[in-house]
């Protein structure tokens, strides 16, 4: 890794690894981005701009300055002055002007990086950053564009800090984080679509001239997005062609888009939704944009995606958990919904216990005055002693007894019409005056722009988390944002609610985990709608969705796992018949698709069949001779039940490539066929490996294997699972 100053040539150019990235001054005033791709080691690329192919710089066309904003690329585009692209920030002066002109100020580069405050962001030990300041000294905006590499890693991290140098208020309408141009060759864009119980989906389409966007207005991302956007060939498959990827460290409503123009040039952005955004900077203030990853890949999607995991892994996920084998549990929702008491819960707990699982998580339903559906009680974070006699002390006393850790569910952001927080403080509740907020699962949510909330939230949660000696909480959301009106804030900064909700909850988090610094969060939204890397920063793992359906799981994992670790996907081994398609699927399969993520149960363990009871202490074994794989290993994608209709197969490689997993999932059996032939990958191709499928033990060579294949069995059965180990001989 390192970073240069060419001062001949007046770029900077950053290398990773394998790629690198080169940004330069125009004019010797405006900044514009020049190459972003694999790694080169000369730095006189700036003819690649094309500078004198019909227009010129302003110094030497002043009158055709328009032209001149319209087709350089940009590295970080303003608003207002005649670049018609995609711009990355503008402004509303008091006058209700807007528009501006950042110029080059200057430059440090310094070894280290700093926190974004108030935001999670990357971190690490061996780490690099340039700072480029640049100056609108006639409405008084300065903004500092950051970038760090890390060493080993083929992520660049960037973000942007803008200040307020004036003695005039202005209003920042919008901020994005990171904007790259780059020529289209026939490109394609990936993103992500979905709903609830269907997250995460992944998305090729042609990137033509018209804008491709991904985007959530929810304040959360929501079932339908993820913050990411990939440009790439058409031909990239798992491991060839070119990928450049840009994903956002941020939990909260987003923009990632790109277009392409007329001389076919893209410009791909992402960063925080500028609809609806409007923040007042005092003079002198400054506002923190969410910090974008960057990452090129010239060996197809498995390349990005472990250039991805591997930098989520090391330098997002900061919980003390992250390289700690995560507890089993089991989960009381599908188990009992809203209908259990102590009796029933601990009953659960026993059976757990006595079959080798390692927490409990007491779900929905423990709280407040009448939880017995979702329309009463959010905001009474108090345990209903009615239902749950002796209270949430005495469920933990029990369950230290049975050697089992205590895990509890909370939907923090939230509130109920019917509950004594709301009879206390109707004025908490996010809505526009005069008008009753729209219900969502008959909830409404928390204006957290106001501190009084987030006070009262936290010494509620904190109280209890420390009566009842948690270990683990799981932090739910079960609506989007609406009725963006606060009675705390200012009428000029009713624009600001939205990113206060999202560092509300970053708020949240931080001191609680400061509080309490051996507690695991696992954040939740209806599943998989609140899955990004700004969560991960405080929680090492996410419920993926509330659909486990193996069959269903197949798309949900692929799209969730392109992008993030195994191990912050949260996974559980749902009923017989699922909840939610009615699918009936084999115990082992279940439990292999458990296996994919952080692993659970979640069914009522006192009522399965006593086959399946005793299935599950060779499952808890089985899953836990791989889980430092499904820690720290390499994924690799091989078949796509999405694409092919069929199966779906992926491996988890270990770094030392000498042991390994393959998952397999027939989904439906076809007649008079043959065994299946799959071609492994990440293996050495020098080494021996001994393949243990089932009964059979077999022993290839690491290129037989990834050239010659595996045959699987033939299986006669629709949703069948197998898993396979590999370990060097
Ligand atoms: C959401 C979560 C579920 C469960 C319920 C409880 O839907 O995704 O796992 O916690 O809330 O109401």
């Amino acid at each position: 890794m390192s970073m240069i100053y060419d001062e001949r040539n007046r770029l900077w150019k950053l290398d990773t690894p394998n790629t690198s990235y080169v940004l330069g001054l125009v004019d010797g005033r405006f900044l514009a981005h020049i190459y972003y791709g694999a790694k080169v080691t000369d730095t006189d690329i700036t003819y690649i701009l094309r500078l004198n192919e019909g227009w010129k710089v302003p110094s030497k066309q002043p009158e055709e300055y328009v032209s001149f904003m319209s087709a350089l690329p940009m590295e970080f585009p303003v608003s207002g002055r005649g670049d018609y692209r995609e711009s990355c920030i503008n402004i509303k002066t008091e006058d209700g002007q807007e528009g501006l002109e950042l110029i080059y100020d200057s430059y440090q580069i310094y070894d280290g990086k700093n926190d974004l405050k108030g935001l999670p962001s990357s971190f690490g030990d061996n780490v690099q950053t340039l700072e480029i300041t640049l100056k609108d000294t006639i409405v008084g905006v300065e903004a500092v564009l950051s970038y760090s590499v890390f060493e080993g890693s083929d992520v660049i991290a960037r973000s942007v800090k803008v200040k307020n140098a004036g003695d005039r208020i202005i209003h920042l309408t919008k901020l994005l984080s990171s904007c790259i141009e780059l020529e289209n060759e026939g490109f394609e864009v990936l993103g992500f679509y979905g709903s609830w119980a269907r997250e995460h989906i992944m998305e090729r389409t042609r990137l033509g001239h018209g804008a491709t966007v991904f985007e959530s207005i929810r304040g959360e991302e929501g079932h339908d997005g993820q913050p990411f956007i990939a440009v790439m060939d058409e031909k990239t498959d798992e491991d060839s062609g070119r990928v450049y990827a840009m994903q956002l460290v941020y939990s909260g409503s987003f923009l990632a888009k790109a277009k392409t123009d007329a001389r076919d040039y893209a410009r791909i952005v992402i960063g925080i939704q500028p609809s609806g955004f409007d923040w007042k900077l005092e003079a002198g203030e400054e506002f923190q944009a969410p910090e974008a990853v960057l990452t090129y890949s010239d060996k197809g999607l498995n390349k990005m995606t472990h250039s991805l995991h591997d930098f989520c892994r090391d330098h997002i996920i900061r919980s003390k958990h992250q390289y700690d084998k995560r507890p089993i549990l089991v989960n009381s929702w599908e188990a009992a919904y809203f209908d259990f008491d102590e009796k029933k819960i601990l009953s659960l707990a026993k059976s757990a216990s006595d079959l080798g699982i390692d927490m409990l998580v007491l779900d929905d339903g423990w709280f407040g005055k009448h939880r017995e559906e979702p329309k009463a009680s959010l905001g009474d974070w108090y345990c209903n002693e009615n239902k749950l006699k002796g209270g949430l002390e005495f469920i933990g006393s029990e369950l230290k007894k049975m050697g089992l850790k205590f895990g509890l569910w909370f939907e923090p952001e939230m509130i109920s019409e019917d509950s004594d927080l709301y009879r206390a403080h109707p004025e908490w509740v996010l809505h526009t005056k005069g008008r009753e907020p729209a219900r969502c699962r008959d909830q409404w949510v928390l204006d957290l722009s106001n501190p009084a909330v987030i006070e009262y939230l936290y010494e509620s949660m904190a109280k209890i988390i420390d009566a009842a000696d948690l270990a683990y909480i799981k932090w739910d959301m079960n609506r989007p944002l609406s009725d963006i009106g606060s009675d705390y804030l200012d009428k000029d900064r009713q624009g600001e609610i939205m990113h206060r909700h999202v560092i509300g909850v970053y708020e949240l988090q931080e001191r609680l985990i400061s509080k309490f610094p051996e507690l695991l969060i696992e954040n939740c939204s209806s599943g998989g709608a609140r899955f990004d890397l700004g969560m991960l920063y405080y929680s090492p793992q996410i419920w993926c969705s509330d659909d486990m359906d193996p069959v269903e799981r197949l798309a949900i994992h692929e799209g969730t796992a392109l992008l993030y670790p195994l191990s912050t996907i949260g996974s559980h081994v749902c009923k017989g018949k699922n909840d939610i398609t009615g699918r009936k699927v084999p115990f082992k399969t279940r439990g292999i698709s458990a296996m994919t993520g952080t692993f659970g149960y979640e069914l009522d363990l006192t009522q399965i069949s006593e086959e399946d009871r005793k299935a599950i202490p060779s499952q808890l074994k089985e899953y836990r001779a791989i889980q430092h794989l499904v820690q720290t290993g390499d994924y690799y994608r091989i078949a796509s039940y999405r694409t092919n209709g069929r199966y779906d197969a992926f491996m988890n490689v270990s770094k030392d490539k000498k042991e390994a997993y393959l998952m397999y999932m027939q989904v439906l059996a076809r007649p008079n066929d043959k065994g299946q032939r799959i071609c492994l990958k990440g293996l050495d191709p020098d080494m021996r490996y001994e393949v243990e499928c089932e009964d059979r033990k077999e022993t290839y060579k690491g290129d037989v294997l990834m050239n010659v294949g595996f045959i699987l069995p033939c299986i006669r059965e629709d949703f069948s699972a197998v898993m396979i180990k590999i370990s060097a001989k």
